[in-house]
């Protein structure tokens, strides 16, 4: 046997051992270049075969090719055999297990506003209040001339105003301008509705006053309508949204559109009235503003002063959840902070 196809067959024997120890498929890769690759050992030996006399070349050179065809299939069962352990491996390392518990997804829940105007809502309609939509954007006369503001009277300065280009068209300090909607578009019907909404005022922003906020507004407007109807209401509804056996008290105030004119608070939900931080130690929370509906007002909207008469009370959205949860600052409402969000 010629020394050359001694040196072929050590070579086969060489190249298939190292093949079986290579166990990623890099060092396949790396193997490959070794024996198979343009610098290979495989490759110089066939080099080899133009020394050769031509008459033992054939044999010799068929030889060296099915070694060659031998090493290169054996390298593909040992590249597949390593990508098929890779991938098991790479599937137990990562698989998921279908029998394990689902984790929650966080999912997001109401506005603490929108829960408490809700709420309100909820319990005046039960009442018999109907919900009536009115604009956000409003003339200087709706929001002010027919509710009684005089043209320079000292309570437009208590609601600074967001005035828009045109000087009188105006973003509602109040839902109040709604009550004249209302009115004209029902009168001489009576009236029960309240009015949801946002509010604006050019304020500087402090834990007690944002410059956007909500209120709800209520009025009602009949024949027979009293004080009494108005202290009612505002009982049932106090008892309601704070608590049953909740007492009010009615404090003498002034609106222009309203006269007389109260503030009404309910004993604080925190102490009972024995005085606590919620409360400021006063024993009592400030819910809402209220009174009979002025004359004037009955007159703009519609209505004879001498045989109609009405309540009317607005409350801001924010306060009543404060008080009910305790907030003490209206500006969490909107920082969007999940943290405050998820917690009432
Ligand atoms: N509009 C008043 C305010 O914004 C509240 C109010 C409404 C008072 C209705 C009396 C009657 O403060």
């Amino acid at each position: 046997m010629s020394s050359l196809l001694q040196e072929l067959e050590q070579l086969h024997r060489e190249a298939a051992a190292a093949l079986g120890q290579a166990s990623t498929t890099p060092e396949t890769e790396a193997w490959y270049a070794e024996y198979l690759g343009r610098k290979g050992k495989m490759t110089s030996v066939l080099r080899g075969l133009g020394q050769l006399p031509a008459g033992e070349r054939p044999p010799i050179g068929k030889t060296a090719n099915d070694i060659k065809v031998a090493l290169e299939l054996a390298l593909q069962e040992r590249q597949s055999a390593l990508a098929e352990s890779d991938m098991a491996r790479a599937l137990a390392a990562e698989g998921i297990d279908v029998t394990m518990p689902g984790r929650r997804p966080q999912i997001g829940s109401l506005h603490p506003t929108n829960q408490a105007m809700r709420e309100i809502v909820g319990i005046l309609v039960q009442m018999g209040f109907q919900v009536y939509d009115s604009p956000e954007v409003e003339t200087d006369d709706f929001n002010f001339g027919l509710l009684n503001f005089p043209p320079d009277h000292p309570a437009r300065e208590m609601q600074d105003t967001f005035f828009t280009t045109d000087k009188d068209v105006i973003l509602r300090t109040h839902t109040s301008p709604g009550q004249i909607h209302a009115m004209r578009q029902y009168a001489p019907e009576p009236i029960r509705v309240i009015l949801p909404g946002k509010c604006y005022r050019k304020e500087d922003v402090t834990a007690r006053a944002e410059m956007m906020f909500y209120q709800v507004e209520g009025l009602a407007i009949g024949r027979t309508i009293t004080f009494s109807d108005l202290k009612g209401t505002l009982l049932n509804f106090a008892n309601q949204m704070y608590g049953a056996g909740r007492q009010i008290r009615f404090r003498k105030s002034f609106f222009p559109f309203t006269e007389p004119s109260v503030e009404v608070d309910v004993d604080c939900v925190l102490c009972g009235g024995k005085g606590c931080r919620l409360c400021k130690y006063t024993g009592w929370l400030e819910i809402l503003g209220a009174g009979m509906v002025h004359p004037v007002v009955l007159k703009n909207g519609g209505y004879d002063p001498a045989v109609f008469s009405g309540f009317a009370f607005g409350m801001g959205i924010e306060r009543q959840a404060m008080n009910k949860y305790g907030v003490d600052d209206i500006r969490l409402f909107y920082a969007n902070d999940v943290r405050f969000l998820a917690r009432v």
